[in-house]
């Protein structure tokens, strides 16, 4: 039996990841370890729960206003620890947060093997996303076993270099998990309030956007809002202070538009799927939105999810606040060209990329005894 241990401590790479824990546990010939860091701690637990994924370690490091060293120094070294007691066979990370990076480099220092899910996204800008690229590169290097969602990815690592007998294409785990969340009948009294206009739902939290950016994104949707009368704005809004203090300074007063708690991941694609259309800077929701055949205005300069752009769902609109009134103006009166980002494609598989990875580590795991 091998022992595999699976690390994550974010929202994004809980809702990634435990469908893969689920999956892997089905198996005989492996031993499941389920560790989190809690890097995030409320946004995590509502992911466990609605996936009802029990944790074997919890590092339970947040702290409020956390910074880039606090998390990495805590996971590195609540993962030696980890590590050293446990001496897994495999150790599987997802992404490119603080955490995936930190918990890579433990296994690396202790000479555990690696395995990438979600590999091979690539901005080759190192500041944007701000510290993401850095971090999932870095996985990269360290990495065994790379699982890219799409030929792009495994493109970008194999041009980087990368054994092409350790990358393989499994589409993202996250088609995977969007397949048991979306309901028909489904209701929230949220979406009653929004009942009488065109949902449009926000989201916004990247490092890079936090200040000024934030305020100027802020700044154009407000304009907007102000100018359609028949839209209300569902703002689900991060646990982070500073994106909250922003958020609340620039929407006092707007009485179309609604801040409420992080949704459980069930609702907010329930939210999704009703949704008009969506403005965010997230990554997940890039993947999740064009199999929904919702469009998406990308609060960003950048993406590592070009599959989106080309099928026509995402627009990249930056963080400029003329520019952002502009677009989500158009959306909301050229009914052409909504409907021509309105589209479902899905680029990102078609949700067995859990059991594509499991078939895949039995085969490799076997041949390394
Ligand atoms: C992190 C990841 C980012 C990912 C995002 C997903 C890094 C560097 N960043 O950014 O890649 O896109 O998660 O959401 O790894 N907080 C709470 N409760 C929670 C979660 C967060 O109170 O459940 C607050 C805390 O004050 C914390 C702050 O939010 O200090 C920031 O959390 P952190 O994980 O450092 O950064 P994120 O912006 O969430
Ligand atoms: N999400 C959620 N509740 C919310 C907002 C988002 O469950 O209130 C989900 C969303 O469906 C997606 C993921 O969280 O799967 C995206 O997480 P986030 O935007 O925090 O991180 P990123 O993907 O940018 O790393």
């Amino acid at each position: 039996m091998k022992k595999i241990m699976i690390v994550f401590g974010t929202r994004p790479e809980a809702i990634k990841m435990c469908p893969l824990v689920r999956e892997l546990s089905r198996y005989e010939e492996f031993r499941v370890i389920c560790c989190v860091t809690g890097q995030h701690r409320q946004m995590l637990d509502q992911v466990l729960e609605a996936f009802r994924v029990r944790v074997d370690y919890d590092l339970n490091i947040m702290q409020a206003r956390q910074t880039l060293f606090d998390v990495t120094c805590r996971v590195l070294t609540g993962m030696e620890e980890v590590l050293e007691k446990e001496r897994p066979d495999l150790v599987l990370v997802h992404g490119d947060t603080t955490t995936t990076f930190a918990a890579a480099l433990a296994a690396f220092y202790l000479q555990i093997p690696v395995g990438h899910v979600e590999a091979g996204l690539r901005t080759y800008n190192l500041s944007a996303p701000f510290p993401e690229e850095f971090n999932r590169q870095g996985v990269g290097i360290v990495a065994r076993y790379h699982f890219a969602p799409t030929q792009t990815a495994r493109d970008n690592l194999l041009r980087e270099g990368k054994n092409a007998e350790g990358v393989f294409v499994t589409g993202n785990t996250v088609i995977d998990a969007l397949k048991t969340t979306v309901r028909e009948e489904y209701a929230h009294p949220v979406l009653d309030w929004a009942a009488d206009s065109r949902l449009i739902l926000l989201t916004a939290h990247r490092r890079e956007n936090l200040g000024a950016p934030l305020f100027r994104i802020f700044e154009g949707i407000r304009r907007t809002l102000d100018e359609v009368p028949d839209i209300k704005i569902v703002y689900p809004i991060h646990m982070n202070p500073v994106v909250r203090d922003t958020a609340s300074q620039v929407f006092a007063g707007c009485d179309r538009l609604r801040l409420i708690k992080p949704l459980d991941v069930l609702d907010f694609h329930n939210f999704m799927s009703r949704a008009y259309m969506i403005l965010t800077d997230s990554g997940g929701i890039q993947e999740e939105a064009p199999a929904l055949g919702k469009p998406v205005l990308v609060l960003r300069d950048t993406t590592e999810r070009p599959e989106g752009v080309a099928a026509g769902t995402l627009k990249l609109v930056g963080t400029d606040s003329d520019t952002i009134h502009r677009e989500f103006l158009k959306l909301l009166t050229d009914p052409e060209a909504y409907h021509s980002m309105s589209v479902a494609v899905n680029p990102y598989g078609d949700g067995t990329a859990c059991r594509q990875i499991a078939e895949i580590l039995l085969r490799e795991l076997r041949a390394q005894r």
